[in-house]
């Protein structure tokens, strides 16, 4: 999917362009095997934050904070390589940013805000998450502010750019309200119950549903192999999580619905 580029004037030359864009796939590529790879690792490892919750990773620090610290980095990585590289930047490229955006504002401040205070999260948690939110960041910045095809209006109109975006807000309203069900029933002072209503009637987990479907908007939305290795990572992080947090219920509850699935209705 190279899009061969003329230079900015004063910018270097065009093998610099190639060199880097070069590199750039070369990185894209990387990363896409990593997620690979990482899959069957995830589904053997239960990663001890949120309710599974431990100090087996080493040091903690607090949930609220580590949440903070490592989804602002990709605030500030996305727009940094959104905002340095020399465009063009037309509204579809501001459409597709903000959604993203839009996405980390809740992530970065209103979903801690929301949580228990005095919860841990794994120091190493926080570290892994950075990594990961800056070369996404860089991948999917870099490529909207230097790489992508000049789109015009008439992209608002297609039938990619339509789905993606319905998807993009149906999957960001339910990951929002399932999340804010979970932490009420946990911050009215109960202790862990199980969760009715909506489509926790039907998956354990429609939050990470939610989350699925909204990257896989975003990236038919945006169209770029940047925003579907987004996706792809989205569902490596998220379907060994569905399956822990499902196992999770049927140990914790022995009336727990038989017939609730753990991430997609009917399925999985
Ligand atoms: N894009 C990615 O790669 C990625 C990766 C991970 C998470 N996420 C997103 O981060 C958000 C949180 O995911 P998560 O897996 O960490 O959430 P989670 O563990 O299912 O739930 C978050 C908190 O809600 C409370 N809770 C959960 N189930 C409960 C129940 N049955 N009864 C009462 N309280 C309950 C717990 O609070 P207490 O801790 O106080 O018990 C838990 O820590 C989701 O929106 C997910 O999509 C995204």
């Amino acid at each position: 999917m190279a899009v061969p580029r003329e230079p900015p004037s004063g910018a270097g030359t065009a093998r610099d362009t190639t060199m880097t864009e070069q590199s750039y796939f070369t990185l894209l590529h990387l990363w896409i095997a990593a997620a690979i790879l990482l899959f069957p690792v995830l589904l053997r490892v239960t990663v001890p934050y949120g309710r599974h919750a431990s100090r087996t990773w080493g040091p903690v620090m607090g949930n609220r904070r580590g949440w903070f610290l490592m989804e602002s980095v990709a605030v500030i990585a996305f727009s940094w390589f959104l905002l340095a590289g020399p465009g063009p930047r037309t509204a579809v490229t501001w459409v597709v940013a903000g959604a993203f955006l839009l996405h980390y504002l809740n992530r970065t401040v209103v979903f801690p805000l929301q949580m228990r205070p005095r919860r841990n999260l794994p120091v190493l948690v926080v570290l892994f998450g950075m990594g990961f939110n800056v070369v996404n960041g860089y991948l999917n910045g870099h490529w909207l502010g230097a790489m992508a095809p000049p789109r015009g209006p008439e992209w608002f109109g297609d039938w990619r750019f339509l789905t993606g975006a319905a998807l993009f807000a149906g999957g960001m309203a339910l990951n929002v309200a399932s999340d804010r069900k979970l932490l009420r029933l946990r911050r009215a002072g109960n202790s862990h119950t199980i969760p009715r209503g909506g489509l926790f009637e039907l998956v354990s987990s429609p939050n990470l549903l939610g989350e699925m479907v909204e990257w896989c908007g975003w990236a038919l939305m945006g169209w770029s192999p940047a925003a579907a290795s987004f996706a792809l990572w989205t569902v490596v992080n998220l379907v060994p999580r569905a399956l822990d947090h499902h196992r999770w219920y049927h140990r914790r509850f022995p009336d727990y619905p038989p017939e609730r699935k753990a991430v997609i209705p009917w399925l999985l």
